[in-house]
Formats: C-alpha cells, structure tokens, sequence
C-alpha cells in the first residue's frame, strides 16, 4: 500500500537534504534514482517542477553504473539488504545522498563518511522511519527548503466551457460577516489563518495573528501586530520555525482544497489549540456536485474538503463539529479541540486512503446542506460566549457539556434569511 504521508515524508527528506544544498541548485538536473515497485510512480510526482531524470530498478535488479545518481530512493515496500545498501552506495556520485523509508535501517555501515538523519514520521498507522545517509558536501546540516519546490500545485484554473447550473454558490451568511461576527463573540487572544491570499479574512482579526501562504497576494500592508509566513501549511508545521505560534482562541482553515491538506491543517493547528479554541474550516458545502471534485472543474470550486465532515464525526466523536450555512461555500466550526488527541495522526493515512478511494460522490445531503446551522440564531451567541468566558479555566468542561445542551436545540437549524 502507499501512504499518502509517504510522499510527504520524502519531501520532507528531499527539503532537509539534498535540494537546500547548493551543489545541487537548479538549473543542474537532478539524476534520481527510484527503488520499490510501488513507490516508483508515487515517489516520482513528488518531483513535479523540478529539473530530475528519474530512473527506476527493481531492487535484485539494480544496474545504474557507478557515480551516476545524486538520490537513491528505497521506497516502504522493499525489503532492505545490506547487499543493496552497499550496491545502491557505489551508484551515488560524490555528494550523492541515500533516502530510505520504511522500517529503520539496522546492520548496514556506509564505507565512506557520512551524515545520517533519522526521523519517525508522525503519520500513522505506517509511521515510517526516513533515514538518509548524506555523503560528501551534502553531509553538511543546512535549513530546509521552504521554497514551493516540491509542493502540489495549486489548482488555479479549470476547463472552459462549464454551464451555467454549476457555478454559484448559496447559504445565508456571507462567510466575511460570520468572522466579524466570530471576531466580535470570541474576542481571541491569537488568530491563525492557513491561505491568505488578498487578506481579506486576516485583515479583520484585532489581535495578534499569524497567516500562513507561500503565495499571498496581499492588497495592503501588514499591521505591526499581524504577520505571515511565506510557506506550504506542510512545511511551515513539519519544517519551519514555529515559534511565532501562541496558544489559538481562533483559526481559520483555507488553504490547499484537498481533504488531506485540510486535515493535515486540522491536525497541525489542534496542536496549538485548547478547549476553548474555535476552528473554522472553508469551503465545506460545494453548491453543486462538481464544485465538490478533487481537480478543479469549475470557477466556483470547493474540492473534497466537504470530507472532512464525516471524517471528524466518524474518528472524532469528541468533538462539536457545527457546519454553517455561510454564502458561498459553508464553514465549518468546530469546537472541543483536545490537542492531545492522536486519533487522527495514528490512523491519518487510512482516514486519507477511505476519503479518496470510497468518499467518491459528493453527497446529496451535502449539496443540500441539510444539517446546517444559523450562526446568528441567539443560541450561536451563548455558545460563543461560554467559549469566550471559560476559556483557560477549568469550568470550560461543564461549559462544553452546556455546549452541547444549547446545540441540542432545533432552532439553531432553522436558518433565517439575511
Ligand atoms: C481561497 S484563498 C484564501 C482566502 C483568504 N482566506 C480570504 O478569505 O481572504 C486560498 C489561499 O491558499 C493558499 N494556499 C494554497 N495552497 C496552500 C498551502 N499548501 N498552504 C498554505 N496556503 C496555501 C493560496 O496561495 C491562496 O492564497
């Protein structure tokens, strides 16, 4: 099986070792070599846009002459030898570097110096361990590359021709008005944003806040109190210094459209979360089936982050998860986090595996948003405003039990007109 937190675990390697190294910048072309059967095709769309000649071998069969490889990949599926460690190592060039992911590696010694790396990843249930063996110049320890080299393209255009039907959007609440609203009810102390864009959502938080956009296109400067940082959500929580993070009363997930971006944002943003945080996810109610589609097919496009709803339901019972009625695409709130809740990081790749193989049609009740919530119904505001006031204290467990109680209520459903 590949994981998907394979590929981010080899980006992860590629970014810490070897393309931060000088000797081997662009416009030099990367000679990589790809070990594993099943990881071949997978590992290699990690390389999207950057210059590689990338080979496969099957691991009895490995004949690249000697010298000729900057990276030998050994992917989860093979089973490793000392033998094709050892045969892999005389394929390398002088600086090469060797990345092998899976199990650790044990009774193998490289004959030449060398700086190894050895991490676990955080992403189960596989939780591989990365070992790379950096020989030459590349054994120097320089910061990763938090460049979108790497990174999954945005998807920021889609064929022509969409008829009419598909593209508008719906709800009640226009989603700029529910952050005032959540703004002004929760009062945070810190505000996190993933997708920045223009900043028009960051440009509302009062307090100190941090956005996180390897691409903004910010319309007007930054206040002093406010900052982004210029990365992938992946690489800001996996490699970047995070020390600008507080503790998160408010954030707002709008990033990658993809169900394990957004979970994967979910999952890094919990960590800074307590039981009184809000999180808003974007982008949760596609208005018309297309919209809902993993590639982009329409201007108005919401991808599968719909998912994340059942996702959260099924594995996060814990959780208040509220989906809200916000025009265009709904949002979703949820409430209760716990950051010392590993569910989802233990089984984050068969969650991911399930969403994309079986979570295939966007549901009708989804399109129909037939478990919406009006954010402006009274009952909102009480919610909102035990949130505020018993956040850090330890009445915030009976609050959320009385959470629960506000929310039983079936006015909350019955949407208004604005
Ligand atoms: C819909 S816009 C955000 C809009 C903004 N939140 C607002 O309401 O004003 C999405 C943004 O996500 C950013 N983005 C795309 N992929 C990302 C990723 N992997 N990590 C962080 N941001 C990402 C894009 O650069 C884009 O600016």
């Amino acid at each position: 099986m590949n994981f998907i937190s394979s590929l981010d675990n080899l980006r992860v390697a590629l970014k810490t070792n070897v393309i931060n190294q000088p000797h081997f910048c662009s416009p030099r072309r990367l000679e990589v070599l790809i070990v594993g059967a099943g990881a071949g095709p997978a590992y290699a769309s990690v390389f999207t846009g950057v210059n590689t000649n990338i080979r496969d071998a099957r691991p009895e069969a490995v004949d690249t002459p000697a010298s000729t490889v900057d990276v030998a990949i050994v992917g989860p599926d093979v089973s490793v030898t000392a033998d094709l460690l050892s045969g892999l190592q005389t394929c390398l060039g002088e600086h090469g570097v060797l990345i092998v992911a899976g199990t650790p590696v044990v009774d193998w010694q490289p004959d030449r110096a060398v700086r190894t790396d050895v991490w676990r990843s955080p992403f189960g249930p596989s939780f591989e361990t990365i070992t790379s063996f950096c020989f030459g110049a590349s054994a120097e320890r320089r910061t990763p590359d938090l460049t979108l080299a790497l990174a999954t393209p945005v998807q920021n255009s889609f064929p022509p021709g969409v008829p009419d039907e598909v593209e508008h959007g719906a709800g009640t609440l226009d989603c700029y008005q529910f952050l005032i609203d959540l703004h002004q009810n929760v009062r945070p102390r810190f505000y996190t944003e993933i997708g920045v864009e223009y900043g028009a959502s960051l440009k509302l938080a009062q307090c100190a806040a941090l956005g996180i956009d390897p691409a903004p296109q910010l319309s007007e400067a930054l206040p002093a109190h406010h900052s982004v940082s210029l990365t992938t959500s992946d690489d800001f929580f996996r490699l970047a210094d995070t020390s600008a993070m507080k503790a998160i009363d408010l954030c707002y997930i709008d990033g990658m459209h993809q169900i394990e971006f957004a979970l994967k944002d979910f999952m890094n943003m919990e960590r800074f979360c307590h039981a009184g945080s809000v999180v808003i996810v974007d982008d949760i109610y596609p208005a018309h089936p297309l919209q809902g589609e993993r590639i982009r097919q329409s201007r108005y496009w919401t991808g599968d982050i719909w998912k994340i709803i059942p996702i959260l339901r099924r594995h996060r019972p814990d959780l208040i998860v509220l989906p809200v009625d916000t025009e265009p695409t709904g949002s979703l709130m949820v409430l209760g986090l716990d950051p010392t809740n590993n569910v989802l990081w233990d089984n984050f790749d068969t969650i991911i595996d399930d969403a994309i193989d079986n979570m295939t049609e966007v549901p009708r009740s989804i399109v129909d948003r037939t478990e919406k919530i009006d954010a402006r119904a009274k009952a909102m505001k009480k919610v909102l405003k035990i949130v505020r006031k018993r956040r850090g204290t330890a009445r915030m467990a009976t609050g959320m039990i009385r959470i629960r109680e506000l929310l039983a209520d079936s006015k909350l459903r019955e949407v208004r007109g604005r």
